[in-house]
């Protein structure tokens, strides 16, 4: 796309006064970066990502496509699905005027506690690599940027804004560095520097935005902070930084022009950004004559059709015990319990949250299904504990209009109303900025369906009240105990009070805060309906389970446990959902039990189940997805991109708290199944595991008997379809080196391919195993190196499960 040559970038430069050059480097808004009419610069609009592109506001009426979280698709182990989903964001994009898109986060899964779990692909650098590299040059196909995140260690949630992350030169390199690496040779067109510090230096202001990324890597686009990391000026401007977001305010501004004028920072330095930020303009038509907006996305058949085809694809088969596919031909009567059923979870929380266009959830895409062939019986069963969900229309009318949804009021200092709109839910996290407004209001008329015991909520910071029929449940201030803008702007937490409703009873809910700087401008208004008696609910799905032909059980998290901002204290599920399946697999032999989450839950009822899957968080066509993989019209496609613990306790990396400020990657090299390896440790499932509907043997392996150090090679593993359906394979390949003098992992993951074959077919798969796979970084010579000696190469299902084995001898590079 770039056509300006750099001369030409230069001469521009030379136009602007240092003022100028420097108001370019500092966001104009929360989303946008400055124009300048002198030079035809545009502003460029950024968005989040990943799992959507939200465009510039919090906006519920802007809806967006909703892709499976980033854990789904990496469980496809499917490159070209990616990036074929990578184009579809790029699309999105452009209908929405975005010119850089915030994804993908090319962080990894190190504890299983991780918060932003779902929003990252794997356990595994070089498979976060491939898939990163994949959606990036999906999104980057349309002329729309993409931004690999969050550079770099900045894999857990606690402390993030403040957290050292202690790692060895070696593992930084192999294992954190490496994504980074691969989003670069993909031509990804700006990094996004993390807010945590990597051995005593914060990201916004490490060398590593140096060396090894422009030196090494040749990485030409902008580094941009993530947001609010920038918190100081000289040492920031001196690294590889090139603009701070979000604006108009920050560290730079005035600081930095000061700090240029008084010879602390070099002007060429400011002219090296203003350069790389106008080569990204002009990457994205923002420089000179901008093409007119394409706001024509594709039709919404093929994106359903494409994210119905990446739900199944992504859906993990753990374990079958006859059970899958159901056929759709023989079934009278389906039970479908669990509240995740009928209120499937489709994202994660945080940054990446978008508003949906639908959302298909499994009991809707079951119905589908089964209509006009079996009758499907649903049964919530026990309430799932968690804050209370957001007002929605078909709870609440606006009490103005009558319409469903409820009204939005901005108020001066005296009460009066200075603006007024209708919003069709009671999620504001952007609430209009109306000049004189002191006052945030959402006021609803409450219709309630059941009698009982009602929670309502009202959540942000600072001054806030919630009434009800003008009698208070909340009031009081409310501080702020966080800087995270993830949890200040997206996630403030719920100030809950109960009360009795009685159904169809209309009752007046207003909500309130005070619109105090620093408080940000979120305000939410929950309501949760009374849940059943916990027995009682767990006796009727029983009883459902016991009259149906198959019961399906689905479980999972809630966003409570799961997002931005804030590590995971657990990951079992509610015990009572832990009941609730065991219940239903021991009233009916053939239940499959679907577990909706974007990281991994303990499953202690796991060999109680006939088929266990794991649906993640599977984005808004989850439900007609999963429908396909239930009655066998696709096969379940996804393989574990990471490994899942039986029980926490056993995972080799499970804290996520920092200690003095500090976090040791202990481990080092032997993240996720490495780790496994070490410890003698058995998971629940090996990263790589995951059933389909057919069955393979793993027949022979072929290397090259040699290989000059350096030199990439192919491995050809034949593989014999011998079940009863024509079926994919995902043939994976890990590398060990056990006689060698380096400390290497046992064994690690080397690369994929995936083959389909028809019943009794057999096919060779060829597996690239990239030069990188070899080489180790040597700390001394500050270098890469290739060992010369032995190394053993083995093929199979996971990294648990490794039927073939052959030898390479690495020869000495000559
Ligand atoms: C997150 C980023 C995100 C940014 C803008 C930050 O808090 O860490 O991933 O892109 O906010 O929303």
């Amino acid at each position: 796309m770039s056509s300006t040559s750099d001369e030409d970038l230069d001469r521009l430069i030379d136009e602007l006064t240092l003022p100028a050059k420097i108001r370019l480097l500092t966001g104009a808004t929360t989303w946008r970066t400055a124009a300048d009419a002198a030079i035809a610069l545009h502003e460029l609009v950024l968005s989040d990502g990943p799992a959507g592109v939200r465009g510039q506001s919090w906006d519920e009426r802007h809806t967006s496509v909703l892709l499976p979280s980033a854990t789904a698709l990496a469980a496809t182990f499917d490159e070209q699905l990616v990036e074929q989903l990578g184009a579809l964001l790029a699309l999105e994009a452009r209908r929405k005027g975005v010119d850089v898109v915030l994804a993908p986060t090319l962080n990894l899964h190190r504890s299983p506690l991780g918060g932003r779990h779902f929003e990252c692909f794997s356990e595994d650098p070089e498979l976060t690599g491939l898939i990163g590299a994949a959606l990036i040059r999906g999104i980057q196909s349309h002329g729309v940027a993409a931004t690999a995140k969050h550079y770099v260690a900045n894999d857990g949630e606690t402390d993030r804004l403040t957290v050292d992350v202690r790692v060895t030169e070696r593992t930084l390199r192999e294992v954190c560095l490496a994504p980074f690496e691969a989003a670069v040779a993909a031509g990804v067109r700006l990094v996004m520097a993390g807010y945590n510090s990597v051995n005593g230096t914060t990201m916004t202001a490490s060398r590593l935005l140096t060396d090894p990324l422009r030196s090494e890597w040749g990485f030409d686009g902008v580094v941009v902070s993530d947001w609010g990391a920038v918190r100081t000026t000289e040492d920031t401007a001196r690294a590889g930084l090139d603009l701070l977001m979000p604006g108009p305010d920050g560290a730079w501004g005035e600081n930095l022009l000061r700090a240029v004028r008084t010879g602390k920072v070099a002007e060429s330095a400011i002219d090296a950004k203003v350069h790389r930020l106008l080569r990204l303009a002009d990457r994205c038509g923002a420089l000179g004559r901008r093409p007119p907006l394409t706001r024509a996305g594709p039709r919404t058949r093929d994106v359903r059709r494409l994210l119905r085809r990446a739900a199944a694809a992504g859906t993990v088969l753990l374990a079958n015990h006859g059970v899958l596919p159901l056929g759709a031909g023989d079934l009278k009567t389906v039970a479908v319990i669990g509240t995740h059923a009928a209120r499937t979870r489709t994202q994660g929380g945080g940054s990446a949250g978008v508003f949906p266009q639908g959302e298909i959830s499994l009991l809707d895409g079951i119905r589908t299904r089964l209509r006009g062939h079996a009758r499907v019986v649903h049964v919530p069963g026990p309430h799932v504990p968690g804050p209370p969900p957001a007002l929605d229309p078909r709870l609440s009318t606006d009490p103005r209009s009558g319409v469903p949804g409820c009204l939005l009021r901005m108020l001066d200092a005296h009460g009066h109303e200075l603006y007024a709109e209708h919003r069709s839910g009671g999620r504001q996290l952007e609430p209009p900025l109306v000049p004189g407004a002191r006052t945030v209001e959402i006021s609803a008329l409450l219709r309630p369906r059941t009698s009982g015991t009602w929670t309502l909520s009202v959540a942000g910071f600072g001054r806030m009240s919630l009434r009800l029929d003008g009698r208070p449940l909340v009031a009081g201030e409310f501080a702020k105990n966080t800087d995270d803008p993830a949890i200040v702007h997206v996630t403030p937490p719920p100030q809950c009070a109960t009360t009795h409703l009685n159904a169809g009873k209309d009752v007046l809910l207003v909500a309130r805060r005070e619109l105090a700087p620093g408080t940000g401008r979120a305000t939410i208004v929950g309501a949760a309906e009374p849940g059943p008696e916990p027995t009682a609910a767990v006796a009727a799905a029983v009883r459902a389970a016991r009259e149906a032909d198959a019961a399906i059980v689905v479980v999972g998290t809630t966003e409570h446990d799961e997002r931005e901002g804030q590590d995971r204290t657990g990951i079992r599920l509610d015990p009572r959902q832990d009941a609730l399946v065991s219940a239903v697999a021991s009233a009916n032999p053939r239940t499959v039990a679907v577990v909706n989450s974007g990281g991994p839950v303990e499953m202690p009822w796991r060999d109680q189940v006939g088929a266990l899957l794991l649906a993640w968080l599977p984005g808004q066509e989850g439900g007609a997805g999963l429908a396909d993989v239930l009655f066998g019209r696709t096969e379940p496609g996804g393989r574990l991109p990471t490994t899942w613990p039986a029980r926490l306790e056993d995972a080799p990396v499970m804290c996520t708290q920092p200690v003095a400020g500090r976090f040791h990657y202990s481990e080092d090299l032997h993240i996720g199944h490495r780790g496994w390896l070490r410890t003698r440790r058995t998971p629940a499932y090996w990263f790589g595991h995951g059933l389909g509907y057919t069955t393979w043997a793993y027949e022979h392996i072929t290397a090259p008997g040699q290989v000059p150090a350096g030199a990439p090679f192919t491995v050809r593993v034949v593989v014999r379809n011998t079940g009863a359906r024509a079926g994919r394979e995902t043939i994976q390949v890990y590398l060990a080196r056990p006689d060698a003098a380096i400390d290497y992992p046992q064994r690690w993951f080397a690369g994929y391919a995936a083959v389909r074959a028809e019943p009794g077919e057999t096919v060779t798969a060829e597996v690239h195993v990239p030069t990188r796979a070899l080489r180790h970084w040597d700390e001394r010579a500050h270098t890469w190196r290739t060992a010369p000696g032995p190394c053993r190469v083995l093929a199979g299902r996971s990294a648990g499960d490794l039927p073939l084995e052959a030898e390479v001898q690495i020869n000495a590079a000559p």
